[in-house]
């Protein structure tokens, strides 16, 4: 089965928790695009979405489902979304589509996060997807600075402007043994907008697709 069927498989697992009357949140990238496809043929049941990303929102509208601002709404009882690298904790990496603050936002306004992907994002440690951060542009050197003295090696990803009007750095090489500490600590660097693990608020369901058949964990 290929990566992307695995996906699709995840996408579909997804739909079962959505339950009629709900307005959900919707995350980013190719499985979640997947997820919006399946969510259009039961649009009928959702009251409507909260979009991670303008992708998204254009997506979710071309699917014909309202979509909400967070703001309007509260919380929100499900959101399902892709993710780069994920443990069996359910820590997770993002960002690698560049919504990870969005992401995070509506993770942490969710009652339940249900992560969907391929079996390859499995992974024993995080980190060897190179995390993304998002930095105010005028931050961008201090931030490099300070995620070089921690060990990483960051990189400007070029030509790229979030949602949010800022910039991403991708960092290789950090050592991420306790990810809901390095969490907070690059959370604490002046100029960092958001970092793309998710282990304070990790996801409360996985759903892997796999040549056998989705495995929940
Ligand atoms: C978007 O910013 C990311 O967090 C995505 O959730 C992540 O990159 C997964 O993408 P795919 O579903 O395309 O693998």
């Amino acid at each position: 089965m290929s990566a992307d069927d695995k996906k699709k498989a995840a996408a579909a697992a997804a739909l079962d928790y959505v339950e009629a009357g709900l307005v959900i949140g919707v995350g980013t990238g190719s499985t979640a695009n997947h997820f919006i496809d399946l969510l259009a043929k039961i649009k009928s049941r959702l009251d409507g979405a909260v979009a991670s990303s303008k992708s998204t929102e254009v997506r979710l509208k071309q699917a014909g489902i309202p979509v909400l601002d967070l703001n309007g709404v509260g919380t929100l009882p499900l959101y399902v979304d892709g993710a780069d690298e994920a443990t069996r904790h359910r820590h997770l990496i993002k960002g690698g589509g560049g919504a990870l603050t969005r992401e995070k936002i509506v993770a942490a306004a969710s009652e339940k996060f249900v992560c969907i992907a391929d079996d390859s994002k499995l992974v024993g440690r995080l980190g060897a997807f190179p995390l993304p951060i998002e930095v105010i542009p005028m931050a961008r050197s201090y931030v490099a600075r300070r995620l070089v003295s921690l060990g990483g090696q960051p990189k400007l990803r070029d030509g790229f402007t979030t949602d949010n009007g800022n910039i991403i750095l991708d960092v290789q090489n950090l050592d991420i043994l306790n990810p809901v500490e390095l969490e907070g600590e690059l959370d604490h660097i002046a100029g960092v907008v958001a970092n793309g693990l998710f282990a304070r608020r990790p996801a409360d369901v996985l759903l892997l697709g796999t040549d056998s058949g989705v495995t929940k964990l």
